[in-house]
């Protein structure tokens, strides 16, 4: 078990350029500053590179199941027939079913720690709503969900089960909030930038509640780094590739930033590249510019220097829902833009048959998110020579995902 976090802006090889405010309206840091957990706006500007993981922390991570495990895809493997071997670490089996749940905790027990009683976010599949409604439970704080309204009504399974846990879930737009009956229909889809203007305006409104962010903030990404700092001792060789998913940028940090650490440090890691996979419908990374942008649709938040496809940019429907997001957090930007992290984006048709292919050979069923990082292994076990070494992170399962297979199938 860790017992700390690894904050790459210690060893990036230029400076992280910080959150700024728009040259007009209200200050977005200021309102940061009174929504956040305030250990968590310590750590989104700190430049400690291990930040400990207080105790609490450290129970609720064994509680819910960490270590995760390393997996070797021999199934796999015997169907490239590539000579090439492949790891993975697999986020699945934590009771949510992603890696979400590694900074939910956190953020829970540093809203309790500030005197909170009431956390608030928002959420499109539900993947986070999950994660928040859990770790809420766990830490003895109620949870306020604000579900778009098409996942609503469209992934029942995840609402039910956000419930289970104990949440308060709205679909958003809602009658709750001023941001949500400005928009309010009963048939309107909702969006993220809409359902994170309710919550962050719910905090805002009562007493003692915190907003807690899923992806693209520093310490989200600090938090994550559980998953690398656990698969560094577990792999038996280091990996001439490694790869993760980017929907933020989450668990990509959290899975290959200890190893890029250890590359710019000269620990370790030498001949690793490190390989970004997004959806093709939010190529941030392969197609997007590096600018400041709000990291919100609604521009509530400071803004971010990031690669983006602008903050209005709304992907197409695909069904890793969890990859439809406008910017790649600025850590990550910054990697991209010194090109030590290479980004690579699929289609869904091709995304989905490598899921297929992963459930057939190894038994687990990915989530539509993870699965592009299984698309790319396929792509690299191909092109790598024979001996070479892969592994990447298999950030959840998608038993909760079956309406992307029926519909596939
Ligand atoms: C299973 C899974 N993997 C990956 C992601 C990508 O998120 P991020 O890049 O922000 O960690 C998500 C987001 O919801 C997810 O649910």
């Amino acid at each position: 078990m860790v017992d700390r976090w690894y904050n790459i802006a210690a060893d990036l090889p230029a400076v992280l350029a910080p959150p700024k405010d728009p040259d007009e309206g209200e200050s977005r840091i200021g309102l940061l500053t009174r929504i956040l957990p305030s250990a968590l706006i310590d750590q989104e500007f700190s430049a400690e590179r291990w930040i400990s993981i207080p105790e609490e922390v450290r129970d609720a991570y064994r509680r819910v199941g960490r270590p995760t495990p390393l997996l070797r895809a021999e199934g796999l493997e015997r169907a490239l027939g590539t000579g090439v071997r492949i790891y993975y670490k697999y986020e699945g089996v934590l009771p949510v079913g992603s890696h979400k749940l590694n900074t939910a905790l956190a953020q829970a027990y540093y809203a309790k720690a500030d005197g909170a009683v009431e956390v608030a976010t928002e959420t499109g599949a539900g993947q986070w709503g999950m994660a928040v409604s859990l770790a809420a439970a766990l830490f003895g704080l109620r949870a306020v969900v604000f579900m778009t309204r098409s996942s609503y009504n469209s992934k029942r399974q995840r609402l039910t089960f956000m419930r289970t846990y104990g949440a308060t879930v709205y679909p958003s737009p809602s009658e709750v909030t001023e941001a949500g009956r400005r928009h309010y229909r009963p048939d309107h889809p909702g969006s993220l930038g809409i359902a994170i203007s309710e919550a962050v305006e719910y905090v805002l409104s009562g007493e003692k509640r915190r907003y807690l962010p899923g992806s693209v903030l520093e310490f989200v990404l600090m938090h994550q780094t559980v998953i690398g700092l656990e698969a560094v001792r577990q792999l038996p060789e280091e990996p001439d590739a490694a790869v993760a998913c980017v929907g933020g940028g989450s668990n990509f940090a959290g899975f290959t930033y200890p190893m890029i650490g250890m590359k710019l440090r000269g620990e370790g890691f030498d001949k690793t590249r490190f390989v970004a996979v997004e959806a093709e419908a939010a190529p941030k990374l392969t197609k997007g510019e590096y600018k400041y942008d709000f990291p919100d649709a609604v521009g509530v938040l400071p803004m971010i220097k990031m690669y983006t496809l602008g903050h209005d940019y709304v992907p197409p429907p695909v069904h890793a829902a969890g990859l439809r997001y406008h910017g790649a957090a600025p850590s990550l930007s910054l990697l991209r833009k010194l090109g030590i992290v290479e980004p690579l984006s699929y289609p869904q048709e091709e995304v989905m048959k490598a899921a297929v292919l992963f459930a057939r050979t190894e038994g687990i069923v990915p989530a539509p998110e993870s699965a592009h990082a299984i698309r790319a292994v396929l792509d690299l076990a191909k092109k790598l020579p024979r001996g070479s070494v892969i592994a990447f992170n298999l950030s959840g399962h998608g038993l909760l995902d079956s309406d992307a297979y029926e519909k596939f199938l």
